[in-house]
């Protein structure tokens, strides 16, 4: 049966890390260096990454991702016996030249082009962002690129989901949210935008609140899925 497209929607924002740009592209970009390890450290790293976010928060002791990133990197790093400050500087360089998924630029295009309007709502530093789209050329498909420093707390605080109604002057109802991280995707539903959760990887729905209205496996499945 062909899902129902979401109507009413007036801007779409996006996570970034996972969903709009490969965050295993930057362990791969090191392939060279660190040979088979490559994957586990990626995976090691991104998941440390999410925890630390989820624990300082928790704890009431923010730092912003740049440092969050960093520490994980540390971590995953030191649990695999890699110890080597070049390389460590290296995969925090490449960062900030993390690939944006192949689908991505004639996807904003379209939207762009149908008067959507487009947002990025990360836990990235305004500096790790700004890199980003840079590197990938899709910068001005965005009408703002909005980052948890501004408030200083890390998502899933409903706080960080304020800021884009708020920045976009739209309503909640309005705004279609787009994540591959399951969590960010049911936190998103449970505050109040609609969400198409953009499971990439198969995963299991979340047992939290918050149901996505849909989910695609890719952005290119994003367009069709809103009604015109
Ligand atoms: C982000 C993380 C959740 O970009 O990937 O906010």
């Amino acid at each position: 049966m062909k899902p129902v497209a979401l109507t009413g929607i007036t801007a779409c924002v996006f996570d970034a890390y996972g969903t709009l740009f490969d965050v295993s592209s930057v362990a791969r970009g090191a392939q060279d260096a660190l040979g088979d390890r490559w994957q586990a450290l990626s995976d090691l790293w991104r998941t440390k990454q999410l925890q630390y976010t989820w624990l300082r928060g928790l704890g009431g002791h923010h730092a912003d991702f740049w440092q969050v990133t960093g520490d994980a990197l540390d971590f995953a790093m030191g649990t695999l016996g890699i110890q080597d400050d070049e390389l460590r500087a290296r995969l925090m360089d490449l960062y900030l030249r993390i690939a944006a998924y192949p689908e991505v630029p004639a996807m904003l295009a379209e939207l762009k082009a149908r008067g959507i309007k487009l947002a990025i709502l990360s836990n990235g530093t305004p500096q790790m962002l700004a890199a980003a789209v840079a590197n990938s050329g899709i910068a001005e498909y965005f009408d703002a690129v909005l980052s948890v420093e501004e408030v200083g707390v890390f998502k899933p605080h409903p706080g960080v989901y304020g800021m884009a109604p708020q920045r976009l002057g739209v309503s909640k109802e309005q705004i279609c949210f787009l994540s591959s991280n399951g969590w960010d995707a049911f936190a998103a539903k449970a505050f109040g935008f609609r969400v198409l959760w953009c499971n990439r990887f198969g995963q299991m729905p979340e047992r939290l609140p918050g149901t996505p209205d849909g989910e695609i496996t890719d952005l290119s499945m994003l367009p069709a899925r809103l009604a015109r």
